[in-house]
């Protein structure tokens, strides 16, 4: 259950009409992805064409570059825009039809991030705890989520929905950095 005192936040599934936002955010310098500060190339995305960078945030298929350079197939998903009224930021859920498995280039199977102006309201906490169930709906009995072992504010938004830390693990794509792995039972 959301917080009740941010009963005003919702998930949005992104459209052309909520990119306004998105894009006002990215210009001010808000990555959407947590592994590295993709707010410039992706407002030049955004920019050259809103209808396919629309389709490509709602893409269930294809193909992601990795900060590796790697490429790799875009696993079934569901990313929602977090709006307050304004746009507040992203979540997102990532899973493998069938299994709690996923491929070792994924950090967990949730992942958020707040504009810095919004941050400090309880959103990514209500946020998370929305994605819940939704997670549940798609056949997932639990979650697992990570944080860099120095990111004390992800680590607390994932306690407070219930995250138990059941270990640690080095970075893929950041070295010298530990990542916290919490699982969320549903
Ligand atoms: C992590 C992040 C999503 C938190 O968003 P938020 O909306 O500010 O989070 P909330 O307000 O729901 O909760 C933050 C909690 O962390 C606490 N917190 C914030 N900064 C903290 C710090 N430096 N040390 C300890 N706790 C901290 C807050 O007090 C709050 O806990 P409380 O309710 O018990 O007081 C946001 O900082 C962000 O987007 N960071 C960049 C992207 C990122 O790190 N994403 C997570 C990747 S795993």
């Amino acid at each position: 259950m959301a917080d009740p005192s941010n009963d005003h936040l919702v998930l949005q599934t992104p459209k052309l009409a909520l990119l306004d936002g998105f894009e006002d955010a990215l210009a001010r310098g808000w990555s959407p992805y947590t592994l590295a500060d993709v707010s410039q190339q992706e407002l030049k995305r955004l920019r050259a064409d809103r209808a396919a960078y629309l389709a490509s945030l709602n893409a269930q298929s294809g193909w992601i570059v990795l900060p590796d350079g790697r490429m790799v197939p875009k696993l079934p998903s569901r990313g929602f825009f977090i709006n307050d009224g304004d746009f507040c930021g992203r979540i997102g859920l990532r899973f493998q039809h069938g299994t709690t498995e996923l491929p070792d280039y994924t950090s967990g199977h949730i992942g958020y991030s707040i504009v810095p102006w919004k941050r400090g309201r309880g959103y990514a906490t209500t946020a998370l705890r929305t994605m819940l169930p939704i997670a549940r709906d798609v056949g997932l009995p639990f979650v697992v989520i990570t944080c860099n072992d120095d990111n004390h504010a992800s680590r607390r938004v994932i306690e407070k929905c219930g995250g138990a830390l059941i270990g640690t693990k080095t970075d893929d794509f950041a070295e010298g950095v530990t990542k916290l792995v919490f699982r969320v039972e549903m």
